[in-house]
């Protein structure tokens, strides 16, 4: 598999005694190492792809060292399958709004590897994480609700790029209503559905399909990204 792989690349004392058996014996020598071998050792070993480019990313080493602990493989593979669905795209110069960041991973990676003017992150409660090194950043703690948050976006020029990764409920479709004010690009991947919908695969599918019926601008696309670790896998995505 990939990681053991990358394992065998950049740790090849690590590989050696994976091959060997001599599991006890090993001792990761910083974050990323002992990120990778939990991957490696965990029970589920499904390969993703976004796994094995966000270690081989020059920035992958700053991320690990910002967000320590709270780095998750989940996390990586959802924000690494929306970061390659915005490089296709002419972004020189866009400002990209993360709501509902949480650890902000996404925004990281945005700031660090994409030619964005800025990345603004915004959460009701931002987390106790030092970002203060991090270039074309900020992070806003604002409910999404609040006026504020309209504030904020409505101060910064030229074309707005819109994520929401696994915005529960009703903040899905709050981020869908200031796209339709304000975005010019959305990139939604919805997580928990609304009670009136069932909470299974296919209650998902039409919650999907219902915050897909409250776009009211732009071209709708939604893919599903088997390579993100979470059942809440699909991806609403708009040009204006
Ligand atoms: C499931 S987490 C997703 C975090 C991140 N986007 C990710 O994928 O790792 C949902 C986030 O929504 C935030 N949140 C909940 N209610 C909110 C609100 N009213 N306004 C802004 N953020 C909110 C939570 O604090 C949490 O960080």
């Amino acid at each position: 598999m990939k990681v053991l792989q990358i394992l065998k690349e950049r740790y090849p004392d690590t590989y050696e005694k994976i091959i060997k058996g001599e599991v006890d014996k090993i001792k990761p020598k910083d974050e990323i190492e002992k990120m990778l071998l939990e991957i490696f050792f965990s029970n589920d070993r499904r390969s993703s792809k976004y796994i094995d480019e966000f270690f081989r990313l020059k920035c992958a080493k700053d991320i690990v060292e910002i967000l320590g602990k709270n780095l998750s493989a989940k996390e990586i593979t959802e924000a690494m399958s929306i970061r390659d669905r915005l490089r296709k795209l002419d972004i020189k110069d866009a400002i990209v709004f993360d709501f509902c960041a949480g650890k902000a991973i996404f925004s990281l990676l945005v700031a660090f590897t994409l030619p964005v003017r800025k990345v603004i992150a915004i959460d009701i409660k931002k987390p106790n994480i030092d970002f203060s090194g991090v270039r074309k950043f900020e992070y806003y703690e604002v409910n999404l609700f609040d006026k504020e948050v309209e504030e904020i976006i409505e101060k910064e020029e030229g074309r707005k790029i819109f994520v929401g990764i696994h915005c529960c409920k009703n903040l899905s479709i709050r981020v869908i209503e200031l796209f339709n004010k304000y975005g010019d690009y959305l990139f939604l991947m919805p997580c928990c559905v609304l009670r009136t919908f069932k909470n299974d695969f296919w209650g998902y599918i039409d919650w999907v399909k219902f915050l897909v019926s409250k776009v009211k601008k732009g071209k709708v696309k939604v893919e599903w990204d088997w390579d993100v670790w979470s059942e809440r896998n699909a991806i609403i995505q708009v040009m204006t």
